[in-house]
């Protein structure tokens, strides 16, 4: 049985997209299960770069079933220009399955979330992700299916006369036309249907089969809206757990948990960083890493590597592996810290705590490591990495109990160090 979750380690960007168009090579199924276009996955494949928001990541190989699952909230009129832009390049799109159980992002979810983020302040990336989770969960969405239903129009008609009394006496915003939207959303309906199914059945069926399932988590563990840093999180479930609600299969069906971790850790978004560096080093992580958002282009708040997030993850994630990544970025790095516990008004903390007050005023504790100085991005075995790069991965795996499988020394495909093979 090889069901692999993978996700996100901090509060996302950790390079789920490179890891997954690598292991995707051999997966038979790639399945993003919570989420939206909030994600942005980036996978580069020689001189070319392609920046996935909702469809996963495993879509470059023709021969691996690419699943929207159930849990994700799907913007139909991304897919669709997700869909053109590939098929420009010349990519074979046909393996897409999006779920018929999956919420709609309506044009009014990304309005009033726009909208409400003036007040709440978390700096959300406007795609309508907290809106549609919310609908769904008081149980005014739609789903994919509800689309084809012939009762759709009139709910849809209902539920956007309330949405349209929401923006217009709430919050003095013009509201949609009625029609137009219907109209909008059956054209789309329409160009998509080919590739709705009922995916968790897809799923189950291939695992029965022994075939080989990645679940490809999108934002980070940091960023679960139960085990974030709420409120300043998404509205879903990026943690391991989230695979199962997400895809439809049961927990007894997953083999290994990989954590993507970044070498050093970004965050993008308002809400506390422990680590985060307002200072040159930040800058250099900052343009040596490329650091600006691949959804909404804001630059990323950088900081040092908090190994007390880890564990943390490693925890709740129930991690068997790590995916270590942009390694390479610390090259130039004389001395590179990692934080391993967190000081707070004179006691330490060895673990992440809940309360967003206290972790505002924790300071972080750091043990310094040397730096190898040397680029590293053209290594291909972990062997011939300097020793003192092997030994920054050594410490990692110490402080967070997981062992490193994958090390990632470059944003390219074929920058992937492998020690151990996850398929
Ligand atoms: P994701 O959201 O977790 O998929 O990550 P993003 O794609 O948003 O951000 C990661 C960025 O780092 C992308 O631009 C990747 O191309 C890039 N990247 C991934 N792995 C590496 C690596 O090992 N080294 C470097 N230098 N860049 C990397
Ligand atoms: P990937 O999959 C980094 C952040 C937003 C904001 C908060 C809530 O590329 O790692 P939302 O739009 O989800 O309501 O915003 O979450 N955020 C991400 N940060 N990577 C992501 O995805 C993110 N998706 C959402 O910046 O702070
Ligand atoms: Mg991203």
């Amino acid at each position: 049985m090889s069901a692999v979750v993978l996700v996100g380690s901090q509060w996302g960007d950790e390079g789920k997209g490179k890891i997954t168009d690598f292991l995707a090579e051999k997966a038979d199924c790639v399945v993003r299960y919570q989420g939206g276009s909030n994600a942005g996955h980036t996978v580069e494949v020689a001189s070319e770069k392609f920046m996935l928001h909702l469809i996963p990541s495993g879509i470059l190989y023709p021969k691996t079933i690419c699943i929207i699952g159930n849990g994700v909230v799907v913007d139909m009129g991304e897919v669709l220009t997700e869909l053109k832009e590939l098929q420009e390049r010349g990519i074979d799109t046909s393996n897409l399955r999006i779920s018929s159980r999956a919420q709609v992002v309506m044009p009014y979810h990304k309005e009033i979330d726009a909208i409400e983020d003036q007040c709440k302040k978390i700096g959300t990336t406007k795609r309508g992700i907290g809106p549609a989770y919310e609908d769904k969960i008081s149980r005014t969405g739609f789903r994919i299916c509800d689309l084809f239903d012939p009762g759709f129009k009139e709910r849809f008609a209902q539920e956007m006369e309330r949405k349209n009394l929401l923006l217009q006496k709430i919050y003095d915003a013009p509201g949609f036309e009625i029609e137009a939207i219907y109209a909008e959303l059956m054209d789309q309906a329409a160009r998509l249907q080919k590739y709705v199914a009922d995916t968790s059945l897809l799923v189950n069926q291939a695992i029965k089969e022994g075939k080989k399932v990645l679940f490809e988590g999108a934002q980070g563990t940091l960023l679960d809206i139960d085990h974030g840093t709420y409120p300043y999180v998404t509205s879903s479930y990026p943690t391991s757990g989230g695979a199962c609600i997400g895809a439809g299969v049961g927990p007894t069906n997953i083999s290994r948990v990989i954590g993507v971790v970044k070498a050093y850790t970004t965050r993008v978004g308002e809400g506390p960083f422990p680590t985060e560096l307002n200072d040159a080093n930040g800058e250099l992580l900052r343009s040596r890493g490329a650091e600006f958002g691949t959804t909404t282009g804001r630059a990323r708040r950088c900081g040092w590597l908090d190994a007390v997030i880890l564990r943390y993850a490693a925890r709740i994630n129930g991690l068997t592996d790590l995916a270590i990544t942009k390694l390479d970025v610390l090259d130039t790095f004389a001395t590179i810290k990692i934080c391993v516990a967190y000081r707070y008004k004179g006691e330490i903390l060895y673990e992440f705590p809940d309360n967003l007050g206290i972790l505002q005023e924790c300071v972080p504790e750091y043990i310094e490591m040397p730096g190898w100085q040397q680029d590293i991005s053209q290594i291909e075995h972990y062997e011939d990495l300097p020793a003192a790069a092997r030994n920054y991965i050594a410490k990692v795996e110490e402080l967070c109990g997981v062992k490193q499988a994958i090390v990632a020394v470059g944003p390219k495909r074929t920058q992937t160090i492998v020690s151990d093979q996850l398929f």
